[in-house]
Formats: C-alpha cells, sequence, structure tokens
C-alpha cells in the first residue's frame, strides 16, 4: 500500500514508501511484513533539504510525493545523507539528475564511503562536522556524528526549532506503514517486536556505539524521533530510547533463557524437554528455537531479552550441525555474547564436537556456563549426572548478580 505524503509537524514532510515487495533484507532477514524506507522534506524559508531518499527501486513513487510537497525542485538546495546504505540512498543518483540545484550533506567518513558504492561528482557534495547547522531560514538542521549506527559514517539530524530527530536506521523497525504512521495510529506491539528483532539483526554489534550516541544526545530535547524504517515517534519518543538503552545492556535480572536446538532423530530433542522441564520448575522462562525451522532473525531477536543461551546440538560429519553452525557465525558475526552467558550440550554417536562450538561461541563473545555436557545420543549415568549439574548452574547463573558488564 502505498501512503500519500503526511505532515510530520509544519513544513516537514514524510515522503517514504513501503516496500511489500522484497522478502528478505540485506539479502537476509525475512520482511514477512515488507518494510517502509521513510524519507522526509524539510522546508525553510530560503531553500528546502531532503532528509535521506530511498531504494532505487522507489525513485520515481518518491519523486511524485517529493513534487507534492515541494512543487519547484529548484527550491531543494540540500539532500542530507544520513547513511550511505542503498535502502536510503540507491534513489539519490538519479534524484541528483532530476534535481538539479541539490547537493549532499555528509559527514567526512561518508564522504570517504561513498565514492566506493556510487558515481557523484565532488562539486555536488558538501561535507560537514559534527555539530554544523544548516539554516534552511526558519529550519535550522544540525548534524549530528554517531558513528556505527550500523556503518562508519552515520549521522543523526536534529531539526532545532521543531526539535525533530531524524535518526535513521537508530530506532527503525520492519514492517511497512499500512493504517498510519505515527505511533500513535499503529499497532505498537507489533511495531516494537519489530524493532527489537530489527535491532538484534542490525544494530547489536554496535550497542557501544548505541550507549555513546544516547550519551551524546542526552541534553538535546527531542520531541518527535523520525527514523528511516518504521513508526515515528511523537506520542512517546523516550520509549524507544529506553527500549535501546535496555536491548543495549544484558541484565541477569531477565529470566529468559533461550534454550536452541537441532536434532534429526530426536535423542537431542529428549535432553531438550528434559531441560526445559527442569528450568521451568525454577520459574525461568524458556524460549525454545528449533535451528531447522526458526530463521536466525527470530533467534537473534530473541536472545536480546535472555541473559543465557543453551546450546544442544549433535554432531554431524565431524563438525557442528549445519544449521546450529551457522546460527553460531551469525552471534560470532553480531558478537551477540557479550554481557551473556552459552551452555552447552553436545550429542554424539562416536566423537564430540564440542571443542569447535566453545570456540566460536566464545568468539561470540559469550562466557561458558560449566559443565560442558558431551553425551551420547542416549546419556550413561555420568552424562546425566553432568547435565543436572548444567542445569543448577544455568540457574545459579541467572540469580548471581551481573559483576561485569559488557
Ligand atoms: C549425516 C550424519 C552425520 C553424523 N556425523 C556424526 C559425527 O561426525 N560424529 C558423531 O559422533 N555422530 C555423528 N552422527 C550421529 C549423530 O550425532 C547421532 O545420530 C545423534 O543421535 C543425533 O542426535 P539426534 O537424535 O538428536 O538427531 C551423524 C549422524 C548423521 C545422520
Ligand atoms: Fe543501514
Ligand atoms: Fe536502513
Amino acid at each position: 500500500m502505498s501512503l500519500k505524503p503526511r505532515p510530520v509537524v509544519e513544513d516537514v514532510y514524510w515522503v517514504g514508501v513501503n516496500d511489500d515487495v522484497r522478502e528478505l533484507f540485506e539479502s537476509l532477514w525475512p520482511l514477512p511484513f515488507g518494510i517502509s524506507y521513510n524519507a522526509y522534506v524539510v522546508i525553510g524559508r530560503e531553500a528546502v533539504a531532503l532528509i535521506d531518499t530511498v531504494d532505487s527501486r522507489f525513485t520515481y513513487e518518491y519523486i511524485g510525493k517529493v513534487r507534492e510537497v515541494v512543487g519547484d525542485f529548484d527550491r531543494i538546495r540540500y539532500i542530507v545523507v544520513n547513511h550511505l546504505e542503498p535502502d536510503h540512498h540507491g534513489a539519490t543518483p538519479d534524484i541528483l539528475g532530476i534535481i538539479p540545484k541539490a547537493r549532499l550533506v555528509t559527514s567526512q567518513m561518508g564522504s570517504r564511503v561513498l565514492s566506493s558504492i556510487y558515481r557523484i561528482s565532488s562539486n555536488r557534495i558538501i561535507v560537514i562536522k559534527d555539530g554544523d547547522r544548516i539554516d534552511l531560514g526558519g529550519k535550522t538542521l544540525r548534524f549530528i556524528y554517531t558513528p556505527w549506527l550500523h556503518w562508519p559514517e552515520t549521522m543523526v539530524t536534529y531539526l532545532e526549532e521543531d526539535k525533530v530527530l531524524f535518526s535513521c536506521d537508530a530506532f527503525g523497525s520492519y514492517g511497512s506503514l499500512q493504517d498510519g504512521i505515527f505511533d500513535d495510529e499503529l499497532d505498537m506491539d507489533f511495531y516494537l517486536d519489530e524493532a527489537k528483532r530489527y535491532f538484534s539483526n542490525i544494530v547489536i554489534k554496535y550497542t557501544r556505539n548505541v550507549l555513546e550516541a544516547l550519551e551524546k544526545l542526552k541534553n538535546t530535547e527531542i520531541r518527535i524521533i523520525a527514523p528511516s524504517h518504521g513508526p515515528i515517534y511523537r506520542s512517546d519518543p523516550r520509549k524507544i530510547v529506553e527500549l535501546y538503552r535496555r536491548w543495549s545492556q544484558p541484565s541477569p535480572e531477565r529470566d529468559r533463557v533461550a534454550l536452541i536446538y537441532g536434532s534429526m532423530y530426536g535423542r537431542g530433542e529428549t535432553i531438550v524437554e528434559h531441560i526445559i522441564e527442569k528450568l521451568s520448575q525454577k520459574n525461568l522462562k524458556i524460549i525454545p528455537h528449533n535451528v531447522s525451522t526458526s530463521h536466525p532473525s527470530y533467534i537473534l531477536s530473541d536472545l536480546v531479552e535472555s541473559y543465557i543461551t543453551v546450546f544442544v546440538y549433535p554432531s554431524y560429519d565431524a563438525g557442528i550441525f549445519p544449521y546450529m553452525e551457522d546460527v553460531m557465525r551469525i552471534f560470532q558475526l553480531k558478537q551477540i555474547g557479550r554481557g551473556r552467558y552459552a551452555a552447552i550440550v553436545n550429542i554424539y554417536a562416536w566423537a564430540s564436537t564440542a571443542k569447535q562450538t566453545i570456540e566460536l561461541l566464545t568468539k561470540a563473545g559469550f562466557r561458558i556456563i560449566e559443565p560442558i555436557v558431551e553425551t551420547k545420543a542416549i546419556p550413561d549415568e555420568e552424562e546425566l549426572k553432568k547435565i543436572e549439574t548444567l542445569i543448577n548452574n544455568i540457574v545459579d547463573t541467572s540469580r548471581r548478580e551481573s559483576t561485569s558488564s559488557q
């Protein structure tokens, strides 16, 4: 569904598009409910600025919306590049052809990365420094460099008069915008869930940078957060900021344990059922994921609120069960183990592969809860005892105060 342009505040418009076609964001993350590429227009007395653009497949839908709110394209002098990823600027090279007087506004790092991805002549690029301003005439844009949210060049743009923060990917969410564009118009249970999944898929590696950015913005009064994906937060912008703070800091108070398992013939599942039963009796909430059927996108999302993750999997061709290894490698890439604990149960018939798992999970940042269980498909007495000890240690770890943070 295509939405009409909408005012965000006076002389500021949402001119984004819905992408209900793409199935996998970044060719990785499922989009069962689509995604929006939000873009904005800020109209000053002397000049107009576009805040980011859209994916190249939506150039003409976007340009039509800009025309509707701006009229004369010659008034458009700036295209602010908060983030260079092509979901926000794939359309930009063509748009520079359509809007001849516009120049890109980018961070110093942005100007370096830009030429790796786009062919744009240097006389159409303005490089700004952290804290620089552009006055459009009654609308002042301030650029705040917030690196690694989630690329090195990312910045956010603050509209001083109206206290609107254009945060680009930060605070973004999957899910296209069907019933409106503001948090007070939408089913926020759905979008906040999708914002968490987005955070865990795209941003989680950079939690330190998230906390640094929040620190940098703490004295900036923000009335509206206008991200580049998903809802605009106008009724309660603090909510998503607080969630970002929470998601960036794993905590033992969360009584949730993720249990990720793979099983070909059900021996492992028997052990999984036993672990779930025992941990549930201790009032821990278990979130199980079968790696053969759960997409890593959703597994990552459920790890955000979990302090402990249990891995149960069979050996396979002298290696880790393949889908389990895929998930672990994604965990390593995303460094999701930092501040979190892992427990390992490897099921084998003739040779354990726990060593490989310990290495991968340690590289992913996890601290490992002892003992590491290596068990034959049907556990013997000693292996059963080890499983019980591990369960007890999981309970203890969940109750212990966190002594070191990330
Ligand atoms: C294709 C295949 C490869 C396997 N490779 C190994 C292996 O390298 N080492 C090992 O100890 N067991 C190996 N096994 C045996 C499994 O670990 C064993 O069947 C175990 O019971 C699987 O757990 P599940 O019943 O939960 O699927 C393999 C099994 C299959 C089907
Ligand atoms: Fe991005
Ligand atoms: Fe994005």
